[in-house]
């Protein structure tokens, strides 16, 4: 590989992408947008429910390691405004996102919204070092301790934490659990570490699972993830905590890695995009301003070290530290795997054949080896990446309407 552009990627990755509004917007052609668009592209997932017309709640949560995470609760539907005891749904999202992710396409698509007006008492946690779980008792986001976390932590923290938060809120024993891509991953960690937790799922369903990641299709991360041990190194020397994306880096982005036409140039210089791909005929470039507004809402490099890490081995294991630091954690000179088999909830699979991330072929692994899975399916549409699960046109039509289905058995 060109060592000028493997600099670049690694530049790349090294930061702790940060929330700028302005700067994922300013790339892309405002002047003739619906104001209305430019609206919800700016605006907090708290006053965009609000703004549909939906009620919407804040909550704080505070973890057992002292991070501050807040929560979106939907608690009843517009339509659908029976108050009282509903059934509860806890949403987790995924890597780069945050709550937003449920509710950027509006009511009609938006799962958030679809559940509320199915009956669902709806939760959307933030993982820590998302846009709005950027607090810390002690530590602040300038601080590399802050950002000492990958999806583990999230799995066995901040998970934990908002579960026990909402059981106590709401007073029910038992929920049910979405989640798409990373909020998969942290589940896996939360379940298979502290069994406690299988107690407090009735049904657990997963859009696009991660958890092997040998597979992966994504060109930028197949390009990167050889050189992930390297990468912490390089973290130290550069010495940065949060650097903003730059021109370069969406220069770089636009010219050697985008050749579609010019109307989808500006997914490229979105971090989401440039790792999971797109599909030009399930995206609403209509809705475009309002994703790349509220993504990427904020990950730290760890988490995409760790992701690299299972790439590399191609086992599902704990944070690799390194052979003496792993032997001082873990006992162990390789980090261990997360033993998943343990797993207790009954868990629904749904993948799609062109998922550059979630390929079918390590779902298929991981369907072997969890023991608790009550149903697989593949998204009935051969095109369908990654992000359409969050994002597409027909994600109701295709995905949610029969998550939907399932859960009713659950109640
Ligand atoms: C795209 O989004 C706009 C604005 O929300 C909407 O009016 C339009 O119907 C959407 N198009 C499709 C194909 O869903
Ligand atoms: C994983 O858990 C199962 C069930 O508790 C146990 O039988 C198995 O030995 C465990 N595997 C490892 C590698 O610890």
């Amino acid at each position: 590989m060109n060592p000028i552009l493997f600099t670049k990627i690694m530049f790349i990755l090294s930061i702790n992408f940060s929330y700028t509004k302005s700067n994922s917007l300013e790339f892309l052609n405002l002047r003739n947008t619906d104001p209305s668009i430019i609206e919800d592209a700016t605006l907090d997932t708290f006053t965009l429910i609000k703004k549909y017309g939906y009620p919407c709640e804040i909550h704080r949560v505070y973890t057992e390691d002292k991070y501050v995470l807040e929560m979106h609760r939907i608690p009843y539907g517009k339509e659908n405004s029976i108050k009282g005891t509903r059934p509860v749904v806890f949403l987790q999202h995924g890597l780069l996102s945050s709550s937003a992710e449920f509710v950027l396409m509006r009511p009609d698509k938006g799962l958030a919204y679809l559940l509320a007006e199915a009956g669902y008492d709806v939760w959307m946690g933030n993982a820590r070092g998302n846009t709005y779980s950027r607090k810390h008792v002690s530590l602040k986001t300038t601080s590399s301790s802050f950002w000492k976390f990958s999806w583990h932590e999230i799995g066995y923290y901040d998970l934990p934490a908002m579960i026990d938060y909402v059981i106590k809120e709401t007073g029910v024993e038992k929920m049910q659990y979405i989640a798409f891509s990373q909020g998969t991953t942290a589940f896996w960690v939360m379940t298979s570490m502290r069994p406690e937790y299988n107690e407090k799922f009735t049904a657990m369903h997963a859009m696009a699972p991660i958890a092997y990641v040998g597979n992966i299709r994504s060109p930028v991360i197949r390009a990167v993830a050889p050189f992930t041990n390297s990468l912490e190194t390089i973290l130290k020397l550069i010495g940065a905590n949060e650097i903003l994306p730059n021109g370069n880096l969406n220069k770089l982005a636009g010219e050697k890695l985008c050749i579609e036409e010019a109307s989808t140039q500006s997914l490229c210089t979105n971090l989401l995009f440039l790792f999971c791909g797109f599909d030009v005929e399930q995206l609403n470039k209509t809705m475009l301003p309002v994703v790349m507004g509220h993504t990427p809402a904020g990950a730290s490099t760890r988490q995409f070290i760790h992701f690299g890490q299972l790439y590399k081995s191609g086992k599902f294991s704990y944070f690799d530290h390194g052979w003496w630091a792993n032997r001082r954690t873990y006992g162990s000179f390789r980090p261990p795997a997360y033993n998943i088999s343990t797993i207790k909830v009954p868990i629904f699979l749904h993948y799609a054949d062109n998922d550059w991330l979630s390929t079918p072929k390590d779902v298929d692994r991981l369907f072997k080896e969890l023991k608790s899975v009550v149903g697989k399916y593949r998204v009935p549409l051969d095109n369908f990446n990654h992000l359409d699960f969050v994002f597409a046109n027909d994600a109701k039509k295709l995905i949610y309407d029969r998550i939907i289905r399932i859960m009713a058995q659950f109640l």
